[in-house]
């Protein structure tokens, strides 16, 4: 058994890799700022710089986090050198603070001495069980982390690792919006590609030209504007994994010439005469039926019967085979935010009554709704423990939640938009948004980009909301009487009014 949660600061899979073999819970950091971060939430067991740190930045990292007062001294940290580090190098890792280092990044048993004599000095403070009630699913590497331990997505992992390891090209991804499409397709690319490069697109972003133009390429004077020639993803994902996100949205003359592709395996450039051949393993992923596509006449079904060859399905979160990772993804993300540096730490778990009202809600939006959801909570909640009240669903879909999903403007059994609009009012839905607003501002320190991603919304409706209500810098929030602290928004008080 290794120890339990490592921190890598590093970008480099091996080391992930590395780091996977000897902890349960590995947390990535791309840079010590990051680690600085992680490690004040996450209290690890063993941090681990790569290769291009030098012992000045290990000093730094430690300093800061003397000043920050998150106990990283405490904590282990292994340098990993590279084959030219010489041990006047290694001894001036261990006098700028590391407690030993490895040579390089394939020293794997060298990495496990020095782990080992860690632990023979740790006192054991976890017990067994939670040792092995690990987030993540098993035999992924450390880069991908995906968490679960549900039939559906121990299901949805073992065909993962089917496809990864045949030579299944292109790939199928389906799945509702936000179950972890993106994620899937980084756990193939990884298993099959560990060194290749990943380039997603979204079918969805671009207009029909420059969606062909940015998947072939094209040559110097090919349209106006192509002043220059490009080379396209299906070249530059060689050996590699292109990632082709919402598929249903690409338009069916493109559809057409993507068959060819994947027939082919080689294609020209726009306006080109060369053949170039691609060995890029193609993962397309939709969140919309395609088959329902084919029948409104949007998508080729010879295209369709191509691409679903061995398809990977990853279940929507209320699915009942799926709904056991909704308290574990909420606890992963609770222990993973970074968004209230101010509140590292200091909130631990979520309530009974809380993880309740997770399990009862259906989560349209699923994995990336729920993070929100934890995210903002972790924004609300002024205790140590994330309570009921600090659990909002999406705040644009709450209302369409009240009266059950969604609102349908002829079913007369439902609130006229009148009514909703009275109804907003007795929730004084203005009152929650400005103080959610007034919050997310005040816990990053007025950052405008964070507190948006934080509320979910754009940076541009933050502007309009803050001019909206008035929000000033240094005009703080009344603390809470008894009777506000019950979320106005809350699928509580949503159901009960
Ligand atoms: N099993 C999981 N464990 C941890 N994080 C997850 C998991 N599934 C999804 N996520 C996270 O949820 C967010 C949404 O996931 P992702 O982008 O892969 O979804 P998607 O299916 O591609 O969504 P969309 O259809 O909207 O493109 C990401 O931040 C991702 O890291
Ligand atoms: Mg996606």
């Amino acid at each position: 058994m290794g120890l339990r949660k490592i921190v890598t600061v590093t970008r480099e899979v091996e080391i992930q890799q590395l780091a996977r073999k000897l902890g349960t819970e590995i947390f990535v950091a791309d840079n010590p700022a990051e680690a600085l971060d992680i490690v004040g939430t996450a209290n690890p067991d063993l941090i681990i710089f790569d290769s291009q740190f030098t012992p000045d930045h290990i000093r730094q990292f430690l300093d800061k986090s003397l000043k920050s007062n998150n106990n990283s001294k405490n904590i282990p940290i292994i340098a990993v050198g590279n084959r030219d580090t010489d041990t006047k190098l290694s001894n001036e890792f261990i006098q700028a603070g590391a407690c030993d280092y490895i040579r390089s990044k394939s020293d794997y048993k060298q990495l496990e001495k020095i782990v080992n004599r860690i632990k023979s000095k740790a006192k054991p403070d976890v017990p067994e069980e939670k040792i092995q009630n690990s987030f993540f699913v098993d035999d992924l590497p450390a880069s991908v982390s995906m968490v679960g331990q549900s039939k559906a997505i121990r299901n949805t992992l073992k065909m993962i690792k089917l496809v990864a390891a045949s030579r299944c090209n292109p790939v199928l991804i389906v799945g509702e919006t936000g179950t972890g499409k993106e994620l899937a397709a980084k756990a193939i690319h990884t298993l099959r590609h560990p060194d290749g490069p990943f380039i997603a697109v979204n079918c969805a972003a671009l207009t029909a030209n420059l969606l062909e133009s940015e998947l072939f390429g094209h040559v110097k004077g090919s349209f106006t504007g192509a002043d220059r020639e490009k080379t396209g993803l299906l070249e530059l994902a060689d050996n590699g994994s292109l990632l082709l996100d919402e598929i249903s949205e690409m338009p069916l003359d493109l559809q057409a010439k993507l068959l060819r592709v994947l027939q082919e395996k080689n294609f020209r450039k726009v306006g080109g005469t060369q053949t170039i051949t691609t060995n890029a393993t193609i993962i397309v992923s939709s969140n919309r039926n395609l088959q329902n596509q084919i029948q409104a006449n949007q998508f080729r079904s010879d295209l369709y019967y191509r691409l679903n060859i061995c398809p990977v399905t990853i279940a929507p979160l209320r699915s009942p085979h799926r709904r056991e990772d909704i308290p574990l993804l909420a606890e992963y993300f609770l222990k993973n935010s970074t968004m209230c540096p101010g509140k590292k730490g200091k909130i631990t778990s979520l309530t009974k009554l809380a993880i309740e009202a997770l399990l009862k809600y259906d989560w349209p939006g699923n994995v990336r709704e729920l993070s929100n959801t934890i995210e903002r909570a972790i924004l609300l909640e002024t205790t140590d423990k994330i309570g009921l009240s600090s659990i909002i669903v999406e705040p644009p879909n709450a209302l369409f939640r009240v009266w059950g999903s969604p609102i349908d403007p002829t079913d007369s059994s439902q609130p006229s938009e009148t009514q909703t609009s009275n109804k907003i009012k007795d929730f004084s839905l203005e009152k929650a948004e400005r103080k959610l607003i007034t919050r997310a501002l005040q816990e990053t320190g007025w950052q405008k980009t964070r507190a948006a991603a934080l509320l979910g919304i754009t940076r541009a409706t933050l502007y309009a909301k803050v001019k909206q209500y008035n929000i000033e810098k240094g005009i703080y929030l009344v603390k809470e009487t008894a009777d506000e602290s019950q979320s106005p928004l809350s699928p509580e008080t949503v159901t009960t009014n």
